[in-house]
């Protein structure tokens, strides 16, 4: 027998990383998780702290960082375990404070995704998961990995397939064809959609020139979202009635999420109003709530899709003769 073995490597454009570079972006994780505030804000930036050690690890970079160094292996798991440990008991402590509590999962590749959904398995306390599908998409080299129907259902297909919770498909901001793709969601296996994501956008801050938003880029969010919000969700309620829809993009008030169960929403996210008030939620449940008791309804569910197209104008006054 006679084998061939070809190595075959591509120059890497990235150094390798060194054991500095690798503990302290995962310590810079495990000190995110120490510092006091909202869950959510606190899970973000261990989230993104974790990241920076994720994309340096990638590829033959990081097999190099890692090859021959156990001592270096050692140290990255002891701090992924501080971390797994914090983010479970974050779990427990807020299930148990009578929270259901939905998961966004949002990743770059269809490994990505079904790694965090295996990692979810194993959390009873978590009631939905909700795939963030904005992301960039690094196996297809495309800049959104959720705008185009074919990655779209194969992502959501292999989360719903292997979730043991419903799953919500958060659909980009920036589509043009928004039903379709909560379509072909909902067709892979999407108890329901989430509308919408943030879309990309840019700001600048003219006295230092420089970005206001992001590092150059970034992702819109707050008010000026409200009416795309709207629109979305009552072009996605009236195509595919019966699929839960998830409002999200400018809701701070009561009135904001009246607005969305007109337009056809189920339920309402609160984002950027929760950064400068952490009760931002609670104010916007009130504001509901006085909202039915003002029109005697009993349940949001009785201002769900009450928004209707109008007759065009005139229409009552000229109708069009009977033949
Ligand atoms: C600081 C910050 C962090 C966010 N993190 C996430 C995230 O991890 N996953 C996600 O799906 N959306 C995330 N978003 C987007 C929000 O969930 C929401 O879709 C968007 O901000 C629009 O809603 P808003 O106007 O209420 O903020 C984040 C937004 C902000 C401002």
């Amino acid at each position: 027998m006679c084998g061939i073995v070809a190595i075959l490597s591509r120059p890497g454009s990235r150094p390798t990383p060194s054991a500095e570079e690798l503990l302290g972006a995962l310590d810079s994780a495990v000190h995110a998780s120490t510092v006091a505030g909202s869950p959510a804000v606190t899970l973000a930036c261990m989230a993104a702290e974790a990241a920076v050690a994720d994309a340096l690890l990638r590829g033959v970079p990081g097999v190099r960082a890692l090859a021959d160094r156990p001592s270096l292996v050692a140290a990255i798991e002891a701090r992924l375990d501080q971390l797994d440990a914090f983010v479970a008991g974050e779990l427990v402590r807020i299930a148990r404070g009578g929270a259901r509590i939905v998961v966004s999962i949002g990743g770059t590749s269809l490994e990505e995704y079904v790694r965090m959904t295996s990692a979810l398995q194993g959390r009873p306390e978590v009631a939905a998961i909700e795939i963030h599908l904005s992301g960039p998409d690094d196996e297809l080299d495309r800049p959104v990995l959720g705008a185009h129907p074919d990655r779209l259902n194969e992502i959501v297909g292999a989360v719903a397939r292997m979730s043991l919770v419903p799953v919500f498909a958060k659909l980009p901001g920036a589509s043009d064809d928004i039903v379709t793709l909560a379509r072909t969601a909902v067709r892979a296996g999407a108890t329901g959609v989430t509308l919408l994501a943030s879309p990309p956008a840019l700001g600048l801050d003219i006295t230092r020139d420089r970005p206001r938003i992001g590092t150059v880029r970034g992702w819109l969010s707050g008010p000026a979202l409200k009416p795309i919000t709207l629109r979305a969700v009552f072009d996605v309620a009236q195509a595919v009635p019966g699929v839960p829809v998830i409002a999200s993009g400018g809701i701070r008030t009561g009135e904001d999420a009246v607005e969305c169960l007109l337009a056809g929403a189920w339920a309402v996210q609160v984002g950027t109003a929760t950064l400068t008030d952490p009760a931002a939620a609670v104010t916007v449940a009130q504001g509901i709530v006085r909202r039915l008791k003002a029109a005697r309804l009993a349940s949001p569910v009785e201002l769900r899709g009450r928004l209707r197209p109008q007759e065009p104008a005139g229409a009552d006054a000229d109708p069009v003769p009977a033949p």
